[in-house]
């Protein structure tokens, strides 16, 4: 079939929409009210006979020339490939997947995108992969790629109404039919829907849609993430009867006699439409005959059992007409805020909260109704109650199922402009948002996000956000409004703060600081508007790779201050590409002209789902009861939740096996003390793991442990080394049954590790590697009375250190001590530590300390215990392989062959544990999981390491979790080799 294709629309800025249909609820009718009873969320829109999916296979033509796209398109002469809907081309084999943060892929000139010709050289002053300056780039074979996707549709009734749905399209679309040009549309995180009544017959259609790669709007779609294209959600075609409705709404009100709930519908003729409202013993239905195309109920005085995301009661309601049934779930809840706090219910409350995008490592945006409801329940799972759904409107579904299981929702609008920052001197954010020709384009967004959402709007959906990083203030204050009219509902937009309105509704923020977030709730900040409205971290915690540290020091505040909400850690999840090898790539390994890196890889997720420490570590900080000790058997309780008394068991359990358990009945947000018999103290450690039980899902929901003493023996009485120990050549060599273990075997190393993701500071540069630099040069070796003493002198970029080793006999082994002086230069130290290499066969570990990755800054997450494991269990699977997997507060430790035992043991105080596949100086090299080869067994043992903190993205670690050398600092531990 012949097609004149339209070559303007993406890039004619006056158009963004050309015969889209009026924005609406997302809905899926079904003929009845029992099919409607019987269908699960997730299922909803494949099962209704009214509405015909139209995912699959499609033919798929990629023009990686555009100028080769025809104006003249004979799709019977086209060779076409196939391609799976929904899904992103990138992920498929055309193109390429591409990464980056803040810049725009073409030169910045708004709202000028290029069109068929090659991709002129950009300008940006920033860039992570090549630091900050300025700099020109030359994209190469970079084009406003085309993709045209063909499909053939069988209609039997072409008299009837058809509606086709595109629930996510990136960048654009130009929708085609049988022949004829049907409407375009640009906004790729809303819906689009078009009228094809009429343009159909009986028989066979053909479909057409063409994608541009950018478009206009993608000015204003500059979030970080791949930059991907193509159908990327749903498509459904419904077939709508003259007696079906076209829109519906519902509106909850909290009335002294109890809650109003009006339900409406636009409708297609004046009807009757029955409205009913059923569930928990109550059910009202009123039937009202539409006039003018709309219907309206109106139930006042209902008694209803309040929604919350502790206990997420709904409530079915229904729209039915003679010839379609909707059913939609509603709670009853309120959102206001007084003053400057933010209440739910009435209550207060704290946003304990994630950023999910859609990302999938196999299949770009494309999230499977599974994959949507696998992170939900990921969510609940870790103690996350609130979603801010960054930096677009998710699947429809998504929200159905946080009403489900009771997940607050930031709801975003499909808004960033963050390259005006990037891309232009000086830096501004504000050229879009306050250039009033866009206006339009944003209303159309914000719209189409409200209407699409709206009954969403009185459950799950607590705050409407205007978007992410686009400044204002013209265009952003017209979507406020457009918001303000149409609903109740706080307004959040963090980009306020770079304009003169500083803030909407509630006061927002990413990546503050402790003392920043402090001050706000003193009331103290500069930014007045940040101190007189609730307050709320969009993004903090930043988890990219090892980390985020320091991040309970933001919940002492929270908890501390009325008029602060809580936040959402930056992110939930690590974006990256799947291999069929099963291995991850990142940003610039595609071939990408400009990328950021790994920056993309930054949740507390793998992209597998499977738990990074920083989500077990936020499971604990976001833990609904928190307890504390405050002397003698008292503790305090600390019930966190906002909603629920007497739910959660305590099982206090103690270290020499005895036990108590109870129920406390303490109020939401208060604290409470409660008497608990103290255990005894076994091998010096009197601790207690207060296991919390939900009892409504029968869940473990934390383990906090107390540690009130840990006592670790001091040096024993020391006497001559035996035979089998040396030194030599500065390192100590242990020699028992055939084994062999070197000290020292990481050179240069003693001061220095890997570096982190987080080990740089705020111009991207990395900190450790002055250390990387440093010589260590062995002094002296000299043989004492009871052994040897090594010193061993240290220069770096910061300074001259001198170390100084002693290695004595006693019973327990030999008894190593070394000690840290400082010459001259920086009293900070990355780390101190001793590191012995064994061959890799010792391979199975055991250690008593921190049961998991833990740094001085993000260690409470994981009692103290005996742990068994191997050295593969030591370290992170980071995507970026860098320092991981420390082990803090360890008495013990070993590794062994089976035969042959080399034992740590503490002395006087316990030690940090390091237990790698390969050295730290490796590690410095490597990129990807792959290139982790492994060369022995390599246990460090540490004074001190410092903490993580959020330096990729936010503070860096804080001075109380740095190591300052004040005074010289003595490491000790004893060293055998024992029978297995
Ligand atoms: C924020 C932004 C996020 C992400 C994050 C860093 O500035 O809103 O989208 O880029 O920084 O990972």
């Amino acid at each position: 079939m012949k097609y004149r294709l339209n070559t303007t629309n993406y890039h004619d800025f006056a158009t963004f929409a050309v015969n889209k249909l009026p924005a609406r609820s997302y809905f899926i009718p079904y003929p009845g009210r029992a099919a409607a009873d019987a269908v699960a969320p997730k299922q909803k829109r494949y099962a209704s006979p009214k509405v015909q999916c139209l995912n699959g296979e499609w033919d798929f033509k990629f023009y990686p020339r555009p100028a080769e796209l025809p104006v003249e398109l004979d799709t019977d002469a086209v060779h076409f490939d196939k391609l799976d809907v929904p899904s992103c081309w990138q992920f498929r084999g055309y193109d390429k997947p591409f990464y980056v943060n803040i810049r725009y892929q073409f030169p910045y000139k708004p709202p000028v995108i290029p069109t068929t010709g090659k991709v002129s050289r950009t300008f940006s002053w920033l860039g992570c992969d090549t630091g900050i300056r300025l700099q020109w780039k030359v994209p190469g074979e970079e084009y406003n790629f085309v993709g045209v996707y063909r499909r053939f549709i069988e209609i039997d009734d072409a008299d009837k109404r058809r509606i086709v749905s595109f629930l996510g399209v990136a960048s654009c679309m130009d929708l085609y039919v049988n022949g004829f040009f049907i409407g375009y549309s640009e906004g790729a995180h809303n819906t689009a829907e078009f009228d094809l009544t009429g343009k159909l017959k009986s028989g066979h259609n053909e479909l057409v849609v063409v994608v541009h790669r950018w478009c206009n709007g993608t000015y204003l779609e500059d979030q970080d993430m791949f930059r991907n294209n193509g159908i990327f959600r749903d498509v459904l075609l419904r077939t709508e009867e003259p007696t079906d409705l076209w829109d519906i709404d519902a509106k909850t009100e909290k009335k002294p006699d109890g809650y109003t709930l009006t339900l409406s519908a636009q409708t297609l003729s004046d009807i009757d439409v029955a409205f009913t409202v059923k569930g928990h013993g109550l059910e009202q239905t009123a039937t009202v005959t539409a006039e003018n195309g709309t219907a309206q109920a109106v139930f006042a005085g209902l008694d209803v059992t309040e929604w919350n995301a502790e206990v997420p009661t709904l409530y079915n309601i229904y729209y039915e007409t003679a010839t379609s049934c909707v059913k939609e779930k509603i709670g009853f809840r309120t959102v206001e805020i007084k003053q400057d706090v933010f209440l739910l219910n009435g209550r207060k409350i704290k946003l304990k909260g994630v950023n999910h995008h859609d990302t999938d490592a196999a299949n770009g945006y494309t999230m499977s109704p599974d994959d949507i409801e696998r992170d939900m329940l990921v969510c609940k799972r870790f103690n996350i109650d609130t979603v801010r759904t960054s930096h677009y409107p998710p699947d429809p579904l998504l929200l159905e199922l946080a009403d489900e299981l009771g997940i607050y929702i930031v709801d975003e609008n499909d808004l960033e402009t963050h390259g005006t920052f990037a891309m232009q001197l000086p830096p501004t954010y504000n050229s879009i948002s306050n250039d009033p020709k866009w206006e339009s384009h944003y209303m159309d967004r914000i719209m189409r996000l409200y209407q699409r959402d709206k009954i969403r709007g009185n459950t799950s959906v607590i705050m409407w956000s205007l978007g992410n990083e686009a400044g204002g203030y013209h265009n952003t204050d017209a979507m406020y409004d457009y918001l303000k009219q149409h609903s109740p509902l706080p307004v959040h937009y963090e980009s306020a703060i770079h304009c003169k309105r500083q803030a909407y509704d509630v006061g927002s923020e990413m990546y503050p600081s402790v003392k920043m977030v402090h001050n706000v709730g003193e009331k103290r900040r500069k930014q007045a508007r940040l101190n007189d409205r609730p307050y709320f971290m969009c993004e903090y915690a930043h988890a990219m790779g090892v980390g985020p540290g320091n991040t309970e020091a933001y919940w002492q505040e929270i908890y501390n201050y009325d008029n602060l909400m809580g936040g959402c850690v930056w992110e939930m999840v690590d974006h990256a590409v799947l291999h069929t090898d099963g291995s991850y790539t990142y940003g610039g390994d595609h071939g990408e002209w400009e990328h950021d890196r790994n920056f993309c890889v930054d949740g507390l997720f793998y992209p597998d789902r499977s738990p990074s420490t920083g989500a077990k570590l936020m499971r604990f900080i976001y833990r609904p009861i928190r307890v504390a000790h405050v002397s003698g058997g008292q503790f305090e309780v600390f019930n966190t939740t906002a909603f629920s008394t007497g739910r959660y068991r305590l099982a206090f359990r103690w270290n020499d096996g005895s036990k108590t358990i109870l129920t406390p009945q303490t109020a939401p947000l208060m604290k409470e003390t409660v008497t608990v018999p103290l255990g005894r103290a076994v091998d010096g450690l009197l601790a207690v793991i207060v296991e919390t039980t939900d009892t409504v899902t029968g869940q473990i929901v934390s383990e906090e442990q107390l540690v009130l003493a840990q006592e670790v023996a001091a040096a024993p009485a020391v006497k001559p080394l035996p035979g089998d120990v040396a030194v030599e050549k500065g390192r100590l060599v242990c020699r028992k049954s055939g084994v062999v273990v070197v000290a020292g075997a990481d050179e240069g190393t003693l001061l220095y590790r890997a570096p982190t993701d987080n080990d740089v500071d705020a111009m991207f540069h990395n900190l450790m590697v002055l250390y990387t630099r440093q010589t260590e040069e062995t002094v002296s070796t000299q043989q004492t009375a009871d052994g040897w003493q090594v010193v061993t002198k240290i220069t770096n970029k910061r300074g001259h250190y001198m170390v100084t080793d002693t290695y004595k006999g006693t019973d327990s082994g030999v008894l190593v001590t070394s000690v840290l002086h400082r010459v001259s230069g920086s009293q900070e130290i990355p780390r101190f530590g001793k590191t012995f290499r064994l061959d890799e066969v010792f391979d199975a570990v055991h250690y008593v300390g921190r049961s998991g990755e833990s740094y001085c800054d993000m260690k409470d997450q994981f009692p103290i215990r005996a742990v068994d494991c191997t050295v593969a269990d030591m370290t992170e699977p980071n995507l970026r392989p860098q320092e991981s997997g420390n082990r803090m507060d360890c008495t013990v430790a070993s590794v062994s062959d089976g035969k042959t035992c080399v034992v740590f043991e503490a002395v006087g105080r316990p030690f940090e544990l390091g237990i790698k596949p390969y050295t730290d100086r490796a590690l410095l090299s490597m990129k990807h999981r792959r290139d982790e080869a492994r060369t022995g067994t390599y246990v460090t043992i540490q004074a001190f390491q410092q903490g993580i903190g959020t330096g990729a993205c936010g503070p860096g670690v804080m001075p109380e979790f740095k190591y300052h050398l004040k005074e010289d600092c003595t490491l000790q531990f004893l060293i055998r080799i024992e029978e297995a």
